[in-house]
């Protein structure tokens, strides 16, 4: 696990810097540059002011240029263009770059400039999340910093500082589950780590192990399982303040690796297929972060988790499964492994009867192409989908709403079953919806799908690494914030 602390920073100058790198701002206007920071040395300012003249650097938001001054020799400063008029995401991605610019030192200090809470918060996320780099397997000197301290002289640094670590460590976490390969994380020690961190923040964890799955009649997880050597599992935590307003269920797609089983991938297509469980990795993190903020608001979350395999056990094509509901289902494609295993979380999740319930999921090929790598997809009932994207929002992830057309409904018809598990290829991000709706009842509902956002494929970005991006870990907790909120 990456350990990446945050702290308050002790100095009130560019004197008491104590670590080998700084993170400052600055802006141009014509040609005048306007260097913005918590420090405030006139000597520094000038120093940096002027480099950054010579160097003809660029003010794009985040983009970073290095320097040193004369007065401090030892002293890296990563100066990080401010764009105009930086929100709190531009904040954000502003500290996550510069911070990653570090990568190599033992510690920097961000310095960047800020007036309000909401921005010092911005800043320390952006901060922890932009020093993030999966490191478990290399030696290579750009290891990241392993310390961040916090410049500000607003009075409440510590707590903001504290509840930054909660939110950015968790995203951190779902990042290092993701980009884990299927043979270090399978389905055994997945639901040992959900149990040890979920238990250690305060929640209740229950793992069906395969007899249970079968005695409870869980045809999906028991269907796209049953190829793998590694037995499918279903982990459901729970975090029940005394307080609680609302309850919210989870349900996330924890496929260990997704061969795409008799309808085999193509090998340009099996690579990445690790991060098939990024659903699973984020649900849990978010009822793990609602645990540790103590937020006074109920969350179940359930796990499908399974291993999409090929063997003599294997399910064929044309394989007809039955719900615990009812529902029977021909399995056309067994790469739609997804919606199989989504089924009978979303199942178990709505007996509960809570609020509402939110599936996270890499869920189609087709989500990348309709939105591209970069966007969210969100489907859902009216109300609930459109919670969902106000709380991406307020988080600054990527997020927009797609429909779920009653006429692509036909094309999940099936000859002898009640359903196929794939239907019309055009439109395959909302079929697979329309999948996922036959089991949520009348639940209010959305469905998040991050088959392309959920793993950044080019470099790193702001505070998005390359690999893993952790999205919508964030956005759930937002979500959550808001119900806790509610009465
Ligand atoms: N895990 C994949 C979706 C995926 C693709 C995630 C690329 C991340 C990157 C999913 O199980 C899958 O194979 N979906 C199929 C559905 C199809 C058979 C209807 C797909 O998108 O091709
Ligand atoms: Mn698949
Ligand atoms: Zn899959």
């Amino acid at each position: 696990m990456t350990e990446i602390k945050l702290h308050k920073a002790a100095g009130i100058d560019t004197a008491e810097i104590t670590t080998a790198g700084v993170i400052v701002g600055f802006s141009k206007n014509d040609d005048a540059v306007k260097l913005a920071s918590s420090l405030t040395s006139p000597e520094f300012v000038t120093e940096c002011e002027n480099a950054l003249k010579t160097l003809r650097a660029s003010d794009t938001t985040a983009s970073v240029t290095t320097l040193t001054v004369p007065s401090q020799r030892d002293l890296l400063v990563f100066a990080v263009g401010l764009g105009t008029d930086p929100d709190l995401d531009d904040l954000r991605q502003i500290a996550g770059a510069g911070v990653r610019a570090g990568a190599g030192l033992d510690g920097v200090t961000v310095a960047l400039p800020h007036s309000t809470n909401a921005e010092l918060e911005a800043i320390a996320e952006g901060a922890l999340l932009g020093a993030y780099d999966f490191t478990r397997y290399r030696k290579d000197a750009d290891q990241p910093v392993k310390m961040i301290n916090i410049h500000s002289t607003l009075s409440d640094v510590e707590s903001i500082i504290e509840r930054s670590s909660i939110i950015a460590q968790n995203v951190n976490a779902v990042r290092d589950l993701v980009n884990t390969p299927a043979n270090d994380l399978n389905t055994e020690s997945f639901a040992q780590y959900a149990l040890t961190e979920a238990q250690a923040a305060g929640c209740s964890v229950h793992v069906y192990d395969l007899a249970q799955l079968y005695k409870e009649n869980l045809a999906g997880l028991i269907a796209v399982g049953k190829g793998s050597a590694n037995e499918p599992k279903l982990v459901r935590i729970e975090w029940n303040p005394g307080n609680a307003h609302g309850f919210t269920a989870l349900v996330g797609k924890g496929i260990m690796f997704d061969t795409g089983g008799y309808s085999l991938k193509p090998s340009t297509a099996i690579t990445e297929m690790k991060t098939d469980m990024g659903g699973a990795a984020t649900i849990l993190h978010a009822v793990i972060t609602a645990a540790r903020l103590e937020l006074p608001t109920k969350v179940v979350g359930w796990m499908c988790l399974a291993e999409n395999m090929i063997s003599g056990t294997a399910t064929r094509p044309d394989d007809v499964i039955t719900y615990r509901n009812g529902i029977s289902v021909e399995i056309n494609n067994t790469d739609a492994e997804g919606r199989l295993v989504l089924a009978d979380g979303l199942i178990m999740a709505t007996d509960e009867q809570p609020d509402a319930v939110i599936d996270v999921a890499t869920l189609t090929g087709a989500q990348m192409v309709a939105l591209g790598e970069r966007y969210t997809g969100i489907m859902g009932t009216d109300a609930t989908r459109e919670e969902v994207l106000a709380a991406a929002q307020n988080a600054g992830e990527l997020a927009w709403g797609m429909p779920l057309p009653e006429h692509l409904k036909s094309s999940l018809k099936s000859d002898i079953a009640d359903m196929k598990n794939t239907g019309s290829r055009y439109g395959g991000m909302l079929t697979a919806g329309l999948f996922l709706q036959r089991f949520v009842a009348d639940t209010p509902w959305a469905h998040i799908d991050i088959a392309g956002p959920s793993f950044n494929r080019e470099g790193a970005y702001g505070y998005t690494p390359k690999g893993a991006t952790g999205t919508m870990m964030r956005t759930l907790v937002n979500y959550l914030e808001e119900k806790a909120l509610e009465n």
